[in-house]
């Protein structure tokens, strides 16, 4: 088989790549590991900044983000029952959107079905041919046999434990690693949401953020240590934990009798592999790089890798100008370190961290109260949330 890009990963990122390119009239194919079911059984981010929602309706996918879809203008940060408002709109001129990177995938898919896109399941990618050439190969397993994909690119949005970053030389490669000693245990209930806005509250129990799907799908998160099992948190533990560590007057009217739909706990990390281009190979995405989630950056940063992707693989395909993919790595990692200093930041100011002195604490209290009586440092902290420009 041929194609002029070979995706490998369909979730949020590769799936969005090959509708872009679509619209504009190059062809690719997706290959994906796992089932459809199986990518849309994943619950992951839940906020969108504008530049991912304008990128979203540009690639005809956001009908039922504006029908469905909320919009936020504002969040708000909790110290045990103190709470303080950040007007994101005031602000920066620029709200954010509540809606799940499930319901993004979902629409991508019938995107990519209604316009005969390529997209095959079950399909794993086991290694890319000859990426520092100009006739790159896919090979990928598929019910025990295996499959080539001849092309020209290969982008890698297969994420942080795909084989496309890997296909880059260790000596021409350098990853950069901060784990933090801690996860964040979600859950998604079938329960209307504690307050209108997200909260982000920090509690010498450790951080807890109330977020939410929809007027009647709430999504919570608690910090928990990295030796916690999902199994050993019942439904009432985790409610007696989340009502511990938010503002008392909101855990009173907090809402618990509903169908849980999902827990699961997720380990923190900040990680980016530099450079993210490798010959013929692109990166994009969790592919190159992790953001711990405090910042509500991971799916919009592989969205802004994606924006910078298409346009230069267009430009190298339609005008053989080369300008945009030789630039791809410095533009696309510029943008990355900003905002992984921001959710690195975010972790840092909002976590209970174990090993933490008397004196990290009162720095922590410091920035809160910092925030509460600046307003320049509200519109840094709230630029950065909207998003930075591309
Ligand atoms: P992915 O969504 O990971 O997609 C990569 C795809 O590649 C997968 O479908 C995978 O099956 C496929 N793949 C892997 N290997 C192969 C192979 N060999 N062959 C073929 N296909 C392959 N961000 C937030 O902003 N807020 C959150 O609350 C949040 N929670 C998260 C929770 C978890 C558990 C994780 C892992 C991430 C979370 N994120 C969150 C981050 C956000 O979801 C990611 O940044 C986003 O999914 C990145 O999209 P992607 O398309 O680059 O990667
Ligand atoms: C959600 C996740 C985040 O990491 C975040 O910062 C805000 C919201 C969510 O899943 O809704």
């Amino acid at each position: 088989t041929r194609t002029q890009v070979a995706i490998i990963g369909g979730g949020p990122s590769g799936l969005l790549l090959s509708q872009l390119l679509d619209l504009n009239g190059i062809d690719s194919i997706v290959i994906e590991r796992k089932s459809r079911e199986y990518v849309l059984g994943r619950i992951r981010a839940g906020v969108l900044e504008a530049g991912s929602v304008k990128l979203l309706q540009d690639a005809g996918v956001g009908e039922r983000m504006a029908r469905e879809g909320q919009t936020h203008d504002g969040v708000e940060l909790s110290w045990h029952d103190e709470r303080l408002h950040i007007d994101l709109k005031a602000l920066t001129g620029t709200p954010v959107t509540v809606y799940g990177q499930t319901e993004i995938t979902h629409d991508l898919y019938d995107a990519r079905e209604a316009r005969g896109g390529q997209v095959i399941h079950e399909a794993e990618v086991q290694r890319i041919e000859g990426a520092e050439t100009d006739s790159p190969v896919v090979v990928y397993q598929k019910d025990g046999q295996e499959h080539r994909i001849e092309c020209r690119f290969v982008a890698g949005c297969d994420g942080f434990h795909g084989p496309a970053r890997k296909a880059i030389p260790d000596t021409h490669r350098k990853e950069f690693i901060r784990e933090y000693p801690f996860g964040w245990l979600g859950m998604l209930s079938r329960t209307p949401p504690a307050t209108e806005e997200l909260i982000y509250a920090t509690h010498d129990r450790g951080f807890a953020l109330c977020s939410m799907r929809s007027d009647e799908i709430s999504r919570y998160y608690v910090q928990v240590p990295l030796t916690e099992k999902v199994e050993d948190w019942s439904p009432d533990r985790f409610w007696d934990e989340l009502k511990r560590r938010i503002p008392a007057d909101v855990a009173a009217n907090l809402v618990t009798d509903g169908e849980v739909l999902e827990m699961s706990i997720a380990p923190l990390r900040s990680f980016v592999s530099e450079p993210m281009r490798y010959g013929s190979l692109f990166l994009a995405g969790d592919a190159a790089h992790i953001v711990p989630p405090t910042g509500a950056k991971g799916l919009n940063l592989a969205i802004g890798d994606v924006y910078y992707l298409h346009r230069a693989l267009e430009q190298a395909i339609k005008n053989n100008n080369t300008a945009g993919i030789d630039g791809y790595s410095d533009t696309a990692l510029s943008r990355v370190w900003k905002c992984e200093r921001f959710s690195w930041w975010m972790t840092s100011i909002l976590h209970d961290f174990p090993d933490q002195g008397d004196f990290e604490k009162r720095m922590q209290r410091a920035e809160f109260e910092y925030l509460a009586r600046s307003e320049t440092a509200r519109k840094s902290l709230a630029e950065n949330y909207v998003g930075l420009p591309y």
